[in-house]
């Protein structure tokens, strides 16, 4: 697996993921909108990495990727830069999803393993605060595989989020 941004020759690619965004996950695509082509959200994108507006519940600088696997996009990443907006002790450093179609393949768990990978190398962060719904198993068992170590579970009283918080160190070697 590879955690990239897709190429301007992948656009078919691309478009096949955009397509296959689940209902269940609307935002899987960060900052994306209707109609865009590659090249326009490439530009946005790189924006929010050096955080230039930064999009609103976000607040700052972030680093959205894919994640590849034989060519084709399975998945994502997404890593706040740092947490110091409020909202980032409910959402944590890093968010990831898999299209329905790859579920159940371990892709979530290396996604999760190769962010926290790039997060050290290219963010300088050392430790990593990785948030879940209370419901979500799977996104509970993807921490845990990745050294997870529970912290607390918060409740946004003005959200009505709820949010099981967890640190994992960025070691040198994973
Ligand atoms: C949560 C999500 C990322 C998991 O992706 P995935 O690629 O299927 O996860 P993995 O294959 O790496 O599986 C991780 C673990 O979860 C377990 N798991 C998968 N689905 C599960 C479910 N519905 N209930 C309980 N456990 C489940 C797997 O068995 C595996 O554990 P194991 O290795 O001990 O068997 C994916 O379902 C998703 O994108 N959901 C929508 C977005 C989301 O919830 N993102 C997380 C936000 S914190």
């Amino acid at each position: 697996m590879e955690l990239r941004l897709p190429a301007l020759h992948e656009e078919t690619e691309f478009r096949r993921a955009v397509a296959a965004v689940p209902a269940d996950n609307p935002t899987f695509l960060h900052f994306h909108r209707p109609g865009m082509t590659l090249a326009d959200y490439l530009d946005a994108l790189r924006e929010q990495v050096l955080g230039i507006d930064p999009a609103p519940g976000r607040e700052v600088a972030s680093t959205f990727l894919f994640a590849f696997v034989d060519g084709r996009i399975v998945g994502r990443a997404s890593i706040r830069h740092t947490l110091e907006h409020p909202a980032g002790q409910m959402t944590g450093h890093i968010g990831y999803a898999v299209l329905p179609e790859s579920r159940g393949r371990g892709h979530a768990t290396e996604i999760l393993r190769l962010a926290i990978r790039h997060a050290r190398e290219h963010l300088g962060i050392s430790r990593v605060l990785v948030t879940c719904d209370p419901g979500n198993a799977a996104s509970v068992r993807v921490i845990e595989k990745n050294g997870g170590v529970f912290e607390d579970q918060r409740h946004d009283a003005e959200t009505g989020m709820r949010k099981r918080r967890y640190w994992i160190d960025a070691l040198p070697y994973d």
